[in-house]
Formats: C-alpha cells, sequence, structure tokens
C-alpha cells in the first residue's frame, strides 16, 4: 500500500436506518481461494470478499500456479494444483497489510520442496513471525528472515516433511492454520493442541474439501486436531457468509446513535466468532437474530439492531476473547458511550494485531475525551451513559480496524473525529464508507 494517505472525518449523524449488506467473511474467503486453488477439478465460490488482503492471497496462489479467475456474474473459479503441486513463484510475494495470508501461505508452500521470499507493508514487516517458524522449522522447512522472525523472509520446503504434535502456545487460528495446511503435504499425522479454542474454518472447510480432520479432546480440556498428509483435496463450492467482523461497525453505530433500526442480512454465527454479539447483548443492546439458518455447513442469522438503549459497562470474560480477537476496538467504541466501566483484560495479542491495537485505542479514546486505564494487557473503560466529545484527529497505523472505529465513533459525538489515513479500510471492507453512508452516516474525504 504505497498509496497517498486519505484523511476522512466523521460528524454526528441523526440516526443509522436501512438493510446492509455486509462484504464475504475474510477468513473464509482466504481459505478458499488457497483450498480452491490446491483441490483437484474446479471449485466456484460465491460471496467471495473483494478485499486486498484476499486479492493478495489470490494473486499468491497464482505466482505458484493455480488457475484462479473472476467470473462476470461476481463468482470466483479455482482450479487447482494438487497437493505438492505448488510451482517456485518467480516473483517475491508481496502479502501488502495482510496476516492471514503470510502465515497460512507459510504453512502451504513449506509444505512444498520449493523457495519462496515473502514481505509485506510497514505495518505486516513489524508482525511476529517465529510462531509460525518454530513450528514449521520442526516439519523441516527452512527459514531466513529478519531479527525476530520479521518480514521480509524466505522459506525453503524440505522435499520430505515431517509429521509434527504440537501444542500452541499462543491462541491463533493462524498458526493452527498454518500447521494444517503444511500437515496435508507431511509423511504422517500432524497433530495441533490447542488449549483455548479459535475460528474452526480451516477445520471445517478441510472437511468441505474432502479432507478427514480428526478432533479428540484430551484429558486437561484442549483439543487435539489432526491431519494425515498426502491426500489430494477434492473441489467443492462455497457460499461464503457475510463478515461478522466487519458487521460489528454498523451493528455498534447504529447501537450508539439513538432511535437507529438497522437490518444486516446473512451475517456468519460461528460460535467461534460470534464474542461481540454475545457481549453487546450482555451490555443491553437490542439485537435480534432472525431467520436462524445454515449456509454451506456455517450457521448464518439476520440482524435487526436498534439503537433504543443505553448501553450498560461490563466485564468482558477473559476466556471470550478468541472468539471476538478482531472485534475489541469497535467494543471500546461501544464502551465509551455505555453507562458504566467496561473492563476487558487477556487482550496481549491485540498488541501485535495490525497496529499495536491496545495503544492506539487507547491513545485514541482519550483524545475524544474518554476516561479509561490501559494496561499491559488490558483495558478499562468508564463510560458516562453519553457520546464522548470526539473533536479528535486519530491515528490509524495502517490498521483497518481502529480506522473504522473511529468514524463509527464520529457518527455520535458533538465534535467531528477525523482519521488520518483510510486507505487501510480497504484490506477488508472496500465500501465501508459508501455502507455506511447509505445507512445515513456522515462520512467524508477531507483535503
Ligand atoms: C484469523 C485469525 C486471527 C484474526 C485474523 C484472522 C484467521 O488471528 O485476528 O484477523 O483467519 O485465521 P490470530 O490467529 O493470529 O489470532
Amino acid at each position: 500500500m504505497n498509496q497517498a494517505p486519505r484523511p476522512f472525518q466523521s460528524s454526528l449523524c441523526p440516526v443509522l436506518n436501512g438493510t446492509a449488506k455486509i462484504p464475504g467473511d475474510k477468513s473464509i474467503s482466504h481459505r478458499s481461494l488457497m483450498l480452491g486453488g490446491m483441490a483437484i477439478g474446479q471449485t466456484t465460490i460465491s460471496g467471495l470478499l473483494e478485499g486486498e488482503d484476499v486479492i493478495r492471497t489470490a494473486d499468491a496462489m497464482r505466482a505458484m500456479g493455480a488457475d484462479i479467475q473472476k467470473h462476470d456474474n461476481g463468482t470466483w473459479i479455482c482450479h487447482g494444483v494438487g497437493i505438492g503441486g505448488l510451482r517456485e513463484p518467480d516473483q517475491v510475494l508481496d502479502m501488502g497489510n495482510s496476516g492471514t495470508s503470510t502465515r497460512l501461505l507459510m504453512g502451504l508452500i513449506g509444505g512444498h520442496p520449493i523457495t519462496a521470499q515473502i514481505t509485506g507493508d510497514t505495518s505486516l514487516t513489524k508482525r511476529p513471525m517465529n510462531r509460525v517458524i518454530k513450528p514449521l522449522e520442526m516439519m523441516g522447512v527452512e527459514f531466513t528472515a529478519r531479527e525476530g522472525g520479521r518480514l521480509p523472509l524466505t522459506l525453503t520446503g524440505p522435499e520430505d516433511l515431517l509429521p509434527i504434535e504440537y501444542r500452541l502456545p499462543v491462541a491463533s487460528a493462524q498458526v493452527k492454520s498454518a500447521i494444517l495446511l503444511a500437515g496435508l503435504c507431511a509423511n504422517g499425522t500432524t497433530t495441533v493442541i490447542e488449549e483455548t479454542p479459535t475460528r474452526d474454518h480451516t477445520e471445517n472447510m478441510l472437511r468441505a474439501f474432502g479432507i478427514e480432520v480428526d478432533v479428540q479432546t484430551l484429558e486437561d480440556g484442549a483439543q487435539a486436531i489432526s491431519v494425515t498428509g498426502g491426500k489430494d483435496l477434492t473441489a467443492t463450492d462455497i457460499i461464503v457468509p457475510s463478515d461478522p467482523s466487519s458487521a460489528a461497525f454498523p451493528t455498534v453505530a447504529a447501537l450508539i446513535c439513538e432511535g437507529s433500526k438497522i437490518t444486516l442480512s446473512n451475517i456468519l454465527m460461528n460460535e467461534r466468532r460470534n464474542g461481540l454479539y454475545i457481549t453487546l447483548k450482555e451490555m443491553g443492546a437490542n439485537i435480534e437474530f432472525t431467520n436462524e439458518r445454515m449456509q454451506a455447513g456455517e450457521p448464518i442469522a439476520d440482524l435487526i439492531i436498534k439503537g433504543n438503549q443505553t448501553l450498560k459497562g461490563i466485564d468482558v470474560p477473559p476466556g471470550r476473547v478468541p472468539s471476538m480477537i478482531d472485534e475489541f476496538p469497535i467494543l471500546a467504541i461501544a464502551a465509551s458511550c455505555a453507562e458504566g466501566t467496561t473492563h476487558m483484560t487477556n487482550l496481549a495479542e491485540l498488541r501485535v494485531k495490525e497496529s499495536d491495537r491496545l495503544l492506539m485505542m487507547a491513545k485514541g479514546l482519550k483524545a475524544c475525551g474518554v476516561d479509561l486505564e490501559m494496561g499491559e494487557d488490558s483495558l478499562t473503560i468508564h463510560g458516562t451513559g453519553k457520546p464522548p466529545k470526539g473533536g479528535a484527529k486519530i491515528k490509524t497505523a495502517l490498521d483497518h480496524r481502529i480506522a473504522m472505529s473511529f468514524l463509527v465513533l464520529g457518527c455520535t459525538t458533538q465534535k467531528p473525529v477525523i482519521i488520518d489515513d483510510a486507505t487501510p479500510i480497504h484490506t477488508s471492507f472496500p465500501n465501508f464508507v459508501e455502507l455506511m453512508s447509505g445507512l445515513g452516516a456522515n462520512i467524508s474525504l477531507i483535503s
């Protein structure tokens, strides 16, 4: 992302009203292209998120031989290379801002006896990759990376990849997925043990592509997830549901703008992703889940959100964190408008996301007049039940979720909220400004 920064302003809007279609889920979109790009036969993907991060995954898979094309009717068609079939890319793979593309592809590439170089933008090159490098090295993959396991890095997969059993030291679906994807190429059974459940899209989607994924609960309550390598994936058709992490932004906007009523349809409600919605309900939010159904193996629902209640501060249970790991910036906005104290703990992982989200949220909210305390891995926000004053210019640090969170806050503050750069929003929610404007928000580019 080398575009010039685009500062945007969000000003008080009376209410949000209407129905909106949220783009496809980012996690499922990445995996659709990766698995479709490996599978034998034709995979058809409808509802793919066409954000920059996902396009980086498509480009990388193409650079390694997968045939991936967008059709005129909006669906994406993949013809995969087969397990073991990735070819060495001619150029450096530039993953832009996308940690998911980088980490999951490190696993897939590591399973092949090829060499690839991976880089990213100034946000991604600061993020820790050792968490993936370490288990992949145990499988026989060789790495040369910058200090602390930072990008750019070069990796070379071995001729014979070793299966491993690995207990995750951090609750991370990206690390789990990287190991399982590498495991598809290993000679034997690879097992990942996770103490805290994280999103299970890799497991669910591998099954949809015909791979057996065994899940056992161990004596200590941890789950052991196993795949056996050497079997080809069989192409399948995928319908990508709308992203609950993106839906979170208009949801909170409607809740903090009194008198709002919006409907968001087809939202993914996987129980490892819906922690924010449970939390908002506990805060007293009026969110109705209607038309609950299963679509392509995932639970989805239509959401009706009404801003007719002052939210109440709560303690967020630490065990719930993985199911809402990307939603703390927007929860912090809701907490800033709530009455009473919201206490969020177990947030160490937020410091290594697209930005140090704990710090960026604490700084930005303080500048908007919010009373809060930030700890090493916690954030405590004291809300007054009224919107904070706003009137600040926020640094977004190449972080799409920081950018969108503060544009949501500006919908309800007396003074406008300005963000220094809205370009990162294109990584996950390319039509965010148009969608919010369509619901009644006052968000515009400033010079
Ligand atoms: C993701 C996992 C999460 C999340 C990210 C997407 C995935 O990261 O923050 O936005 O698709 O697997 P971690 O696994 O590092 O927590």
